[in-house]
């Protein structure tokens, strides 16, 4: 089978479209034919290791998984003789950043894993890029118990955390104020916004009004330049470490002394997450932003796109 492979961490160059053994089903796992995957910022992180804190999960000096690819939509080829939750000819979609595989015409899953069948609404395109941002987003709301009333700011509207959290915050019943680009005013809009900052004229963490959240979904900013926006017992959040991995640091101290404080929640995923994810969908509550579609063959330039930080929603990889 055609797969992405890569021996070494670094730039988009050190993966290779190689023909490999396609692998088998244990018992508890499904063999699937891959339709549809992304390329996203977990994928990048993992390939580059540039932080080195990745090493400890994906091998000290060489990548343990030689397929990258955590999001995938296709439909189910063999199964293991233990698997009762799935049968051949199944159309599913899901997550795995623990084994990857998705950048390959074929991958396994554990049957109980972050897997589900696809939205009945949905193409393999539009389902693979559902549970990236999209548990990325859960995750950080779950964590804030964001609900019903309460005002939220969210920067870096566009990205795939970003428009899967403009959607899902407004699911949750609280008003969201987006921070986008000029170009993107429009769809942030249309993904629910009731403010929304364009940043090219306004500078977000200047502006007087208060929240019960900011959740900068691309770590543009800091827990002290947001401290002015958050009401007193308001909550910070951030997609990155920060400056010297300050915010580690800061969501095991600033909880400690009550008031202003600052959550970086471990993101997790589940199959409950992924059937949360579908119903969503299902129902019009939340649709997967894409931007560009590439095919396995130009997963290099899909790389290089991601990696400029300006995609909006999410990068598809189809198979042709
Ligand atoms: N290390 C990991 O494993 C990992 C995994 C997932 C996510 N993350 C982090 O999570 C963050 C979000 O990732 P993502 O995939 O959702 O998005 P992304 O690829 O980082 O998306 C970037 C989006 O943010 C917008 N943007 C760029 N600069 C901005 C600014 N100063 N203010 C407001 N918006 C800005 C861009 O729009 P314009 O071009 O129009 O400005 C673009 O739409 C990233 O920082 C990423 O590194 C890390």
């Amino acid at each position: 089978m055609r797969a992405i492979i890569n021996t070494e961490y670094g730039p988009p160059e050190v993966v290779k479209l190689m023909y490999v053994d396609k692998p088998s089903p244990k018992d508890n796992e499904v063999l699937i034919k891959v339709y549809a995957t992304t390329v996203n910022r977990t994928d990048c992180g993992f390939r580059s290791a540039e932080y080195f804190i990745i090493r400890f999960f994906s091998g000290l000096f060489k990548p343990k998984n030689k397929t990258l690819g955590n999001e995938f939509a296709g439909e189910i080829e063999a199964i293991g003789k233990d698997v009762t939750l799935f049968k051949t000819g199944d159309k599913v979609f899901g997550y795995n950043d623990i084994k990857f595989g998705a950048h390959a015409e074929y991958m396994t899953m554990a049957q109980n894993d972050a897997i589900t069948t696809m939205p009945a609404n949905l193409t393999y395109e539009e389902a693979a890029p559902i549970t990236e941002g999209g548990h990325y987003a859960l995750c950080n709301i779950r964590a804030a118990k964001i609900k019903s009333g309460q005002k939220i700011l969210i920067n870096g509207a566009t990205g795939a955390i970003g428009s899967a959290a403009v959607q899902l915050v407004k699911y949750f019943g609280a008003e969201v104020t987006a921070v986008c680009d000029t170009k993107n005013v429009e769809l942030v809009k249309s993904l629910g916004a009731n403010v929304v900052i364009d940043y090219t004229k306004q500078d977000f963490t200047k502006i007087s009004q208060s929240f019960d959240v900011v959740f900068d979904a691309v770590g543009k900013s800091s827990f002290g330049q947001c401290k002015p926006l958050l009401n007193k017992s308001g909550i910070y959040m951030s997609t990155e470490l920060g400056k010297n991995a300050e915010n580690i640091f800061l969501a095991h101290t600033t909880p400690l002394f009550g008031g202003k404080k600052v959550l970086f929640p471990l993101p997790t995923i589940s199959m409950e997450d992924v059937v949360f994810l579908k119903e969503l969908v299902e129902t019009d509550k939340y649709k997967p932003v894409i931007d560009r579609r590439y095919t396995l063959e130009q997963i290099i330039e899909a790389y290089k796109f991601v990696e400029t930080g300006q995609k909006t929603g999410n990068v598809v990889i189809t198979f042709t």
